[in-house]
């Protein structure tokens, strides 16, 4: 892919950088999106049941297989579009990754200012007292059945994944970070993402009225595409070592 000269040079003189991410930055590390192909996840199950607080307490084991199913606690690995990514940082000011994606494939390859506003997996939450325990701690390869769920060692009571849901707040200290990234920002990436939920149109939109440079990186369009400067159409563990180059060479 021949990247224009225009956005070599805008990504050569930014300073600071806010990179918005969802579950196509990790499909080339093995993990399905939710939408946009043919596996994706919510092609094949319900959210409402999967996704929800209401149906994670008509029934925890299902949503619990779900997790396990989708690979949730996986130990997939960065791929290189995401070791590119922590290797920009360096380059400029400041470079603040807001991640829909709850793994932790950001922080594994290196990224040191990574938001993360649907929760993590690499924790588990207590659904009564909210104490928290890690999430290696327990097995989650085999069968969940209501006699075999994670409890809380603290109070007893059902442990959850440490995920936001469908109908639940996003985390308040998370977006707080990605508004204070949002508004220094003067190069946007958004990378993987369908944009279908969350504040991505919001942050797409006030980066692109605020003269910031918006760069999209997916293979198709997306909600977001509107408001990208460049459209750059592709799988973002091909892309982003390019962009990289362009600042190594620089
Ligand atoms: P989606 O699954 O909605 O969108 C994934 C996007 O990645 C699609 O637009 C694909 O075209 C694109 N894509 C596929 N392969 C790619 C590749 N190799 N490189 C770059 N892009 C690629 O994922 P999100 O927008 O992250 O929330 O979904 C947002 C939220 O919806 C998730 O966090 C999850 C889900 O429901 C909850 O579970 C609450
Ligand atoms: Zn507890």
């Amino acid at each position: 892919m021949n990247i224009p000269s225009s956005l070599a040079d805008k990504i050569k003189s930014a300073r600071n950088v806010f990179v918005f991410t969802g579950a196509g930055v990790s499909k080339e590390s093995g993990l399905s999106t939710f939408r946009g192909d043919d596996d994706s996840i919510w092609n094949k199950y319900d959210p409402e049941i999967n996704a929800t607080p209401e149906g994670f307490y008509s029934n925890p084991a299902l949503v619990w297989n779900f997790c396990r199913d989708i690979n949730l606690f996986t130990h997939a690995k960065p791929n290189p579009g995401h070791i590119a990514l922590a290797q920009m940082e360096p380059y400029y000011d400041t470079f603040t990754i807001v991640t829909q994606n709850v793994d932790c494939l950001h922080e594994q390859a290196g990224s040191t200012d990574v938001v993360k506003i649907h929760g993590t997996c690499d924790l588990i939450r207590c659904t009564k007292c909210g104490h928290r325990a890690p999430a290696s701690n327990f097995d989650f390869t085999h069968e969940f059945t209501p006699d075999n769920l994670p409890k809380c060692e603290k109070c007893g009571a059902l442990y959850r994944p440490d995920i936001v849901w469908f109908g639940e707040y996003l985390p308040e200290e998370a977006i707080n970070r990605a508004s204070a990234a949002l508004q220094r920002c003067d190069l946007m990436y958004v990378i993987g993402t369908s944009g279908e939920v969350s504040g991505g149109y919001g942050f797409a939109q006030h980066a692109s009225a605020a003269g910031a440079t918006v760069v999209e990186i997916n293979p198709k369009r997306s909600s977001l595409t509107y408001f990208a400067d460049y459209h750059l159409a592709g799988p973002s563990g091909e892309i982003l070592p390019l962009l990289l180059d362009i600042l190594k060479n620089s």
